[in-house]
């Protein structure tokens, strides 16, 4: 498939729908003289930690080539850039401003300003300051408040430039991935570490908005959340009951305290040491009124009945078709998750603030015809078209990524960007899904 193709009357065509395209610091930047450590430097360290044992030292050197990466915005026309601060790069250990490193994002979001580009930063994509880690990390309860403080001096330095803050980016990857199961950083493992990170996230979250709301009241303030929409593998009892406990688990775990400020009814299903170290208060500090709700959906799941004692569900593996990074492709499910959400709460305002696909590309003749990933991106585009003629309000679309990048566990051998990047040279060539998506906004009334 060469183009994106939408129905000539649908709302996303008009231009008050808004299209950007997203990065995070640590998968981009490199430069890391001139930043502390965070805790992917130290976990790329680990062996077999990262499928091809790199790290983010150099990533796409975006820190020197920035202007260049500016270009290709300027050039796709997109409406809004979505990114992250690096708290590492604009904090001290003393938890002062680091004016150097902050005023990498002023003369970014400048540029992006003056060409009428809006900046949608995204405070913690995942890059914990290290020395934080050694104080236990998410485990413990000061680095909500260390949040707290970072979010307070980067929105003052940052003020009302930024069209967009979010708090986190996917507090899920960040507890479950990172100290659940351990396959990101830090890579610690338990079912009462993942809670406890979840927990301390949430309440960071909620720390976060109310330093935004103080210093930067006409700016939006939300948080982005990641959603894999859960399936019963087949239509027996068992089966849809494990699922809703998945949902829960995954999904939910993280909606319901943000916009209901109560964590769901599996929280009963956990050992008392396993739950959440939720003190007095915390539920109203972390449910706080949103003005909008980033929603990242990459691929669906299916679930049966536990097999395993103390498991609460058995997750099937992805079926195909799949990308490749194995993920199925099931554009459907964004329809049905859209739907699901609006119906089961009062939302704010939706962005779809990632969405996109790891595929084999293959540079020939200087060019990458990833068709695939043009195909990617119409069908779930048409699912948001049918979710928005559903009556959901969707207010913009975020392609992940801009650039081939730093791939988490996966290092570079994982390609999700518009425009690639050849990581000996760091020539950057944008591939056929960015002029589709470039003739895609050419396209609006
Ligand atoms: C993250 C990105 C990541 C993408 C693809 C999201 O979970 O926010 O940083 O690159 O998924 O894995």
């Amino acid at each position: 498939m060469n183009s994106i193709s939408l129905p000539s009357d649908s709302p996303l065509l008009k231009k008050s729908f808004l299209y950007g395209t997203a990065t995070s610091s640590f998968q981009i930047e490199g430069d890391v003289d001139n930043r502390l450590e965070s805790i992917w430097d130290t976990f790329c360290e680990r062996p077999s930690a990262i499928a091809d044992s790199s790290n983010g030292d150099v990533a796409c050197d975006h820190i020197n080539r920035w202007k260049e990466d500016f270009e290709i915005l300027l050039d796709l026309n997109v409406d809004a850039y979505r990114f992250s601060i690096s708290w590492p790069r604009v904090m001290t250990k003393e938890g002062e401003l680091n004016p150097k490193g902050i005023a990498f994002y002023q003369t970014l979001i400048n540029a992006l300003n003056d060409k009428g580009i809006k900046p949608f930063v995204t405070l913690y994509h995942w890059d914990l300051p290290q020395h934080l880690e050694d104080k236990g990390g998410w485990l413990n309860r000061q680095t909500a408040f260390e949040f707290e403080n970072y979010a307070d001096k980067v929105s003052k330095a940052l003020g009302e430039d930024v069209y967009s803050y979010a708090t986190f980016n996917e507090p899920f990857c960040s507890a479950y991935l990172g100290y659940e199961i351990g396959v990101h950083a830090p890579g610690r493992t338990g079912r009462k570490y993942g809670r406890a990170a979840a927990h301390h996230i949430l309440l960071a979250h909620g720390l976060g908005m109310k330093m935004l709301r103080r210093n930067v009241p006409r700016s939006k303030a939300g948080i982005v959340l990641n959603f894999t929409p859960c399936y019963p593998a087949t239509d027996k009892e068992e089966d849809i009951h494990a699922t809703r406990i998945a949902d829960e688990y995954i999904n939910q775990w993280y909606m319901q305290p943000v916009m209901e400020g109560q964590y769901p009814e599996v929280i009963k299903d956990l050992s008392e040491e396993d739950r959440p170290p939720v003190e007095a208060g915390d539920m109203d500090t972390i449910c706080q009124p949103l003005d909008f709700l980033g929603v990242n959906f990459y691929t669906r799941l299916r679930y049966s009945a536990a097999t395993e004692q103390d498991a609460l569900y058995y997750e099937h593996p992805h079926q195909g078709p799949v990308t490749d990074i194995g993920w199925e492709i099931y554009p459907r499910a964004l329809f049905d998750l859209l739907t699901t959400l609006n119906n089961r709460y009062t939302l704010p305002p939706l962005f779809i603030t990632e969405n996109g696909a790891a595929m084999a590309d293959e540079m020939l003749n200087g060019e990458v015809n990833d068709v695939d990933r043009v195909a990617y991106y119409d069908a779930h585009l048409k699912m948001i078209h049918k979710a928005v003629s559903n009556g959901v309000e969707v207010s913009g679309y975020f392609a992940w990524s801009l650039l081939d990048n730093f791939e988490w566990a996966e290092g570079y051998e994982k390609r999700f960007g518009l425009v690639y990047v050849d990581f000996e040279t760091q020539k950057r060539t944008p591939k056929l899904s960015a002029a589709a998506y470039k003739a895609l906004l050419k396209s609006r009334k």
